[in-house]
């Protein structure tokens, strides 16, 4: 979270505006929380340059539940009446392999390509992908959270052949660079890693994916249902809403999406060249895929692990031990990192080097 956010929820805590009331003890009905539910809509449109044509819905239940959410919504999208669909996946690392077992329940799963066989270290050219004839959706995940993989552009399906709709988990990277919705039906992301606390899913859908959803989809979980209802069809994460709308007024005062961007490529470069240019770390991500803001890296000699971690906290250097099903290291470099924070840890890097050497 950026340091300014939080210091203006605090000074807000009690009294919002003069409201006499906490955020927290607002109606998601009243004047007050419309006005902040309002600013936050219009805000995030003008950030991501969502078109008119699609809707931004504030949900819960986090990226996982879009992972049965969306083939609940899209997968019956051009099949006979009552019939489940179809979608497609393509496996880029541990989120996308969850997403795919999860649309299981729902819909046909066909798996376009997968990088498995790498372990999960570079993405397979779209032109590879073997896409299934009549698929509703494609589904991807543009940051990998876990394995440190992001498309650095999206793939255009229509080039691909296909008319299927591509749906976007983009949890880990929302909000850290633009997006080109003329390639996108669909987007998800939790809030928690760019763009607020926990307990708020962001959902940018284009409106001709809305109305086919399955009979059985949970009235609160239908796209239609929600985005008639404003996101109010049940009481939306109105304390989670407030925050997120601190935070777009704060990316817009850092100059918008396109600043971020730069920001998080410099912020990138830096700690990647300080990995690749040393002889006691490793990353095995292939160059062309590296995300920008999960950087996993290894220590040559694994057994310097531990004093690794031990120094870099002493350093205030902090949850810098990568995934319990990957190993090694992770940075997690999200748009609140600011760059200062990048380069002490790149100094880190350096000084911890040369003790060893
Ligand atoms: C890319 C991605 N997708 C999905 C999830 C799951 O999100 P949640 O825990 O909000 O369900 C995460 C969580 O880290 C993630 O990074």
């Amino acid at each position: 979270m950026p340091q300014e956010v939080l210091t203006e929820a605090a000074a807000e805590m009690l009294d919002w505006h003069g409201s006499g009331m906490s955020v927290m003890e607002m109606s998601h009905r009243g004047k007050e929380f419309g006005i902040i539910y309002e600013q936050a809509q219009a805000d995030l449109r003008e950030l991501l340059v969502v078109p008119a044509n699609f809707k931004i819905l504030f949900m819960q239940g986090g990226g996982l539940a879009e992972n049965a959410i969306v083939p609940l919504n899209l997968s019956a999208r051009g099949s006979p009446t009552g019939a489940t669909g179809s979608a497609d996946f393509v496996v880029s690392g541990s989120w996308s392999l969850k997403s795919q077992q999860e649309a299981r329940k729902y819909c046909t799963v066909n798996i376009a390509a997968s990088n498995e066989s790498d372990g999960h270290t570079s993405l397979p050219e779209p032109a590879s992908w073997q896409l299934s004839h009549g698929a509703s959706y494609v589904h991807i995940c543009s940051n990998e959270t876990i394995h440190g993989v992001e498309y650095h552009t999206l793939p255009d399906l229509q080039a691909l052949g296909s008319d299927a709709a591509l749906v976007v988990d983009c949890s880990s990277h929302v909000a850290s660079r633009p997006i080109d919705w003329s390639r996108v039906g669909l987007a998800f992301a939790g809030a928690q890693k760019n763009l607020g606390p926990a307990g708020l899913t962001l959902v940018v859908v284009r409106e001709d994916l809305l109305g086919h959803a399955l009979t059985v989809c949970p009235s609160a979980f239908n796209y239609k249902t929600v985005a008639d209802n404003q996101s109010m069809f049940n009481t939306p994460p109105t304390y989670a809403i407030y925050i997120a709308g601190l935070v777009f007024q704060w990316l817009k005062r850092q100059g918008g999406i396109a600043a971020m961007e730069a920001l998080n490529q410099a912020k990138a470069a830096l700690l990647y060249d300080a990995i690749d240019n040393s002889q006691l770390y490793l990353n095995k991500v292939a160059p062309h895929c590296r995300s920008r803001m999960n950087v996993p890296f290894f220590l040559r000699d694994e057994n310097l692990n531990d004093a690794f971690l031990t120094g870099a906290r002493a350093d205030g250097l902090l949850q810098l031990k990568g995934h319990k099903s990957v190993g090694g290291m992770r940075a997690s470099i999200y748009n609140a990192m600011p760059i200062e924070g990048v380069q002490a840890l790149v100094d880190y890097l350096h000084e911890f080097q040369k003790c060893r050497g």
